[in-house]
C-alpha cells in the first residue's frame, strides 16, 4: 500500500503480549509523524525491532533479524535500523557500538519519545540510545487507541518489583507503576467507540495494580463501558489472587471465565529457590475455590524445568501437578540463565540434555490433556466471538470461546465482531 507521499515503517516483533502492545504504540506513535506500516522489510525506510530478552534463544533471534536488516541497509544506506524493547534496555549504547549499521537504541520506558529521537537521528545524522527510566508514567504514553481491533491491550501498568530469581523482567522493564484508572477506563471508551468487543487488561502482575481503586473495581468498571463484550486480564501472580477477584467472576459476566496462572514449578524446594511466594499447595488450594466456584474456568500455565537445583524427585512433582489440574494450556520452557538474576549464580546446573528430556516428556502429558479437554466439548454449543476470516480458507472464519479456546466455523459472511452461538462437530 503505497499512498506516494509517506514514508514506511516495519516492525519485527519478539515476545509476549507486552511487546505485541508496544508494537501497536509505536506505529500510533509514528502515524502522527507520516509513517504508515509495511509488511515488506525491503520497502520500509524505518525498521524496528521490538526485542524479547525473557531467554537466551529469544535474545539470539534479534542478532540474526539485525543481520538480515543490515543487508538491506547496505542496498539503501538511507534506511534507519533501530532496536526497541527489552534488548534495548538491557544493553543500551553497547548495541550501538556493537553494530555500527545502528541508528538507535531505544528502551522500554521511551517508546513514546520514538518520533523525537526519528527527527535527531534523520536531520544530523547522529545515533541515538535513550534507556533512561521513569518512575511516573506521562499522559497519552499509553493510550493506544489508535490501534483498535475487535480484540485489544489496554495497559495497566508497567514493571515489576517481585524479582523471581530467574526473571530479567524487573531489570529491563523496571519498577511496577500503575497507570490512573481515569486514563485506562477513557482508553477502553475509546476503544469501544470503534467496535472493540473485547479487552485485555494488562500487566506483568495485574493482581497488584496500585491505582485510585483496586484491580477487581477496575475490572468492573471496564466491563459496565457500553459497547465492551468481555474483559479479560493477564498475567496474574499467584501469591496476589485475592478473594474479592475471584468473587468477581461469579458477579459480573462480562469477566471471561479464563484465567492465565504462572505455576513455574510443583516443587516447593524449587519455588521457594524461585522466590515465588507459594507452595504447591497454597496454589492448588487457590485453583480449587476457583473451580469449585466455576467448573468451567480455563486454567492456563507458565512451567521452567530445569531450574538450579531441580532433581529428578522435583520434576515429577511438578507433573504431579500437571495431572492433579488439567491444565487448559501449557506454556513450557527450558530455564536459562539471565544476566543480572539471582539464579544465574546458582550452583547445581542441570544439564542441557535433561531439561530437553524433562521439557518433551511435560509437554507429551499435556498434549493429551488438552485433547481430553478439546474432545469434551464436542456436541456442545459455545459462545464465540468471531475475529475474522482463517487464513486458508475464504469461507471459515475464527474466533474464541469465553474460555479462550480456538474455535473455526464454516461461515459465507464476515461476522468479525459478533458473539455466535456454536455448535462444536469435532476437536
Ligand atoms: N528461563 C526460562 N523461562 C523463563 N521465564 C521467565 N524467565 C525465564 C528464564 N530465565 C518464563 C516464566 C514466565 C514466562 C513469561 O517466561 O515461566 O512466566
Ligand atoms: Fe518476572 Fe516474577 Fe515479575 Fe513475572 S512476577 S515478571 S516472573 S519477576
Amino acid at each position: 500500500m503505497d499512498n506516494g507521499s509517506k514514508r514506511h515503517v516495519f516492525i519485527e516483533t519478539f515476545g509476549c503480549q507486552m511487546n505485541e502492545n508496544d508494537t501497536g504504540r509505536m506505529l500510533s506513535f509514528l502515524k502522527g509523524n507520516d509513517y504508515s506500516p509495511t509488511d515488506v522489510p525491503s520497502e520500509a525506510d524505518l525498521i524496528l525491532v521490538n526485542t524479547c530478552s525473557i531467554r537466551d534463544k529469544a535474545e539470539q533471534k534479534v542478532y540474526s533479524a539485525l543481520g538480515r536488516f543490515k543487508r538491506l541497509k547496505d542496498k539503501n544506506p538511507a534506511l534507519l535500523i533501530g532496536v526497541t524493547g527489552c534488548v534495548a534496555q538491557q544493553k543500551g549504547s553497547v548495541l550501538l557500538e556493537k553494530a555500527p549499521y545502528l541508528d538507535m537504541v531505544i528502551g522500554t520506558h521511551n517508546i513514546h519519545n520514538i518520533p523525537s529521537v526519528i527527527k535527531e537521528v534523520s536531520g544530523k545524522k547522529k545515533r541515538v540510545s535513550l534507556t533512561e527510566f521513569y518512575e511516573e508514567i506521562k499522559a497519552g504514553e499509553y493510550s493506544s487507541a489508535a490501534k483498535g481491533g475487535i480484540k485489544a491491550y489496554v495497559n495497566i501498568m508497567r514493571g515489576c518489583d517481585n524479582f523471581c530469581t530467574y526473571c530479567i523482567v524487573p531489570y529491563t522493564r523496571g519498577g511496577e507503576v500503575s497507570r490512573p484508572a481515569g486514563d485506562i477506563i477513557d482508553e477502553i471508551k475509546t476503544l469501544a467507540g470503534g467496535g472493540t468487543k473485547e479487552v485485555t487488561l494488562l500487566g506483568q502482575n495485574v493482581n497488584s495494580y496500585k491505582g485510585e481503586v483496586s484491580f477487581p473495581e477496575l475490572l468492573r468498571r471496564a466491563a459496565g463501558i457500553g459497547g465492551v463484550e468481555r474483559v479479560r486480564f493477564v498475567t496474574s501472580h499467584p501469591k496476589d489472587i485475592s478473594k474479592e477477584l475471584i468473587y468477581l467472576y461469579g458477579e459480573e459476566p462480562k469477566i471471561c471465565r479464563s484465567i492465565h496462572l504462572p505455576l513455574q514449578s510443583g516443587s516447593d524446594m524449587v519455588l521457594e529457590r524461585m522466590k515465588r511466594g507459594y507452595t504447591a499447595r497454597g496454589y492448588l488450594s487457590k485453583l480449587e475455590l476457583l473451580k469449585n466456584l466455576y467448573p468451567e474456568i480455563s486454567v492456563t500455565t507458565d512451567i521452567i524445568v530445569g531450574f538450579p537445583g531441580e532433581g529428578g524427585e522435583d520434576f515429577k512433582e511438578t507433573m504431579r501437578c500437571v495431572r492433579e489440574v488439567e491444565f487448559d494450556g501449557i506454556f513450557s520452557f527450558k530455564y536459562s540463565p539471565r544476566p543480572m538474576t539471582a539464579a544465574a549464580a546458582f550452583p547445581d546446573v542441570v544439564p542441557p540434555g535433561i531439561k530437553q528430556e524433562r521439557l518433551e516428556e511435560l509437554q507429551a502429558l499435556q498434549k493429551e490433556i488438552t485433547l481430553e479437554k478439546n474432545k469434551a466439548l464436542v456436541g456442545k454449543t459455545v459462545k464465540v466471538l468471531i475475529e475474522g476470516q482463517t487464513k486458508r480458507n475464504p469461507v471459515e472464519v475464527t474466533g474464541r470461546t469465553s474460555c479462550n479456546r480456538v474455535v473455526n466455523l464454516p461461515s459465507p459472511r464476515a461476522l468479525a465482531g459478533c458473539i455466535a452461538d456454536v455448535f462444536v462437530v469435532d476437536a
